[in-house]
């Protein structure tokens, strides 16, 4: 239930939101005491637990997100219509280059992942065949091809836990369906050199589709030259899913799309068993408009993740270089050992990531939530 100062500034919002014209006017005199009063709330004291284990971003939507959803939560009993997913995905092609054929709008980029794999479960022979993909990985995607009857060949990472693209290539054979990346990768949060990646995007997906699941590309230093988008505007076979759940904070908000040929795309979206979020579209769409708050949100991940990697450095902990808005390192002991360690200074990390079972992936939360997650990792490998 909402407490009573919150029920208060959520009516000033609608209310003060209602009947303003203009973006300008609206960004002047509303978002930003909409914003002030977002970092309020973000750095009241707390007593939950930090929680750095869902990869979540503690900085959440942008006010022009925060102002959509307020604007619209009375039509929350519908689905999105399909001008408003038609809008969003209209926003998306012109974002990444790509015609609006080529976009999958989804409820969070779960769909997509599930239903490319259902759909690629069809082709060819039917369901079987291999999908290849590193170790240790995301296995949203891998998990449900497995279900669907495909085999798992699973490359290990590099040294410096980078997925090993040659290693990769040299795996990807006549019954292979599809080869997964995940860049930056979870759990590692480590990233592919972009040139290497391209090139083997280019050369194999001759060969079979590359799905390449950018969710946390946002937060990595230079997006524009990370992203394999391109390549789907230049018609090889590469699929890219992005999400709203990370750098644009609407985890709950179940939004993600795909990029991917047009002849695809339609056959995916057409797979699809939900309803789009309406207010998740519409606050997604809102997002796309206030490009400076993303900018401002990565420099503040970075900034925190910057400090984290100087406390694990201080501390002696191996890490490899993050990217995404996570970072793994290597506590030597046991996963299960150190997160009860953690949970009894009140933080919460990620499961185990097998077979990386002394490594542990903890997300950066708010300056708050990072000061705790110090002091615990000071104390427990003290
Ligand atoms: C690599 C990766 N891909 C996809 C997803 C799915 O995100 P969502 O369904 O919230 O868009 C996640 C969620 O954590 C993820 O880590």
């Amino acid at each position: 239930m909402l407490s009573l100062p919150e029920l208060n500034r959520r009516q000033w919002l609608k209310t003060t939101v209602a009947g303003v014209a203009g973006l300008t006017v609206a960004r002047n005199l509303l978002v930003t005491p909409a914003r002030a009063q977002h970092e309020d709330d973000r750095t009241a004291k707390r007593d939950e637990p930090a929680r750095l284990g869902g990869n979540e971003n503690p900085y959440g939507p942008s006010p022009m997100a925060v102002m959509a959803i307020v604007q619209n939560a009375d039509k929350a009993f519908r689905y999105a219509t399909k001008e408003e997913a038609t809008k969003l995905g209209d926003l998306l092609a012109a974002d990444n280059k790509v015609k609006a054929e080529n976009v999958v709008v989804g409820s969070g980029s779960t769909e997509i992942l599930e239903n490319y794999a259902k759909w690629l479960s069809k082709q060819g022979s039917g369901p079987g065949g291999e999908i290849v993909s590193a170790l240790p990985g995301y296995i949203n995607f891998t998990g449900k091809m497995k279900a669907l009857g495909s085999t798992i060949v699973t490359v290990p990472l590099d040294d410096n836990m980078v997925h090993d693209l040659d290693a990769m290539a040299a795996k990807v054979g006549p019954n292979t369906k599809a080869v997964y990346i995940c860049n930056p990768n979870n759990p590692t949060s480590t990233i592919v050199p972009p040139a290497k990646l391209k090139a083997f995007c280019i050369e194999i997906s001759k060969k079979c589709p590359v799905f390449i699941d950018e969710a946390y590309l946002e937060c990595s230093d230079n997006f524009a030259e990370n992203t394999m988008a391109p390549l789907v505007a230049a018609g090889h076979n590469i699929i890219v899913a992005r999400t709203f759940s990370k750098m644009y904070g609407l985890a709950g908000q179940r939004v993600g799309y795909g990029l991917m040929p047009a002849a695809v795309a339609k056959e995916v979206a057409a797979l699809s068993e939900t309803r789009l979020n309406k207010l998740g579209v519409l606050a997604a769409t809102a997002s796309l408009e206030e490009m400076t708050y993303v900018s401002e949100t990565r420099a503040k991940i970075k900034a925190e993740r910057d400090k984290l990697c100087a406390t694990l450095k201080e501390l002696k902990r191996k890490f490899p270089d993050p990217q995404g808005n996570f970072v793994f390192f290597h506590t030597g002991m046991p996963i299960a050992t150190f997160q009860e360690k953690m949970a009894a200074e009140n933080v919460m990390v990620a499961r185990a990531f097998p077979p990386a079972l002394d490594w542990c992936r903890m997300s950066i939360g708010s300056p708050e939530e990072m000061a705790l997650a110090h002091a615990a990792l000071r104390k427990v490998f003290a």
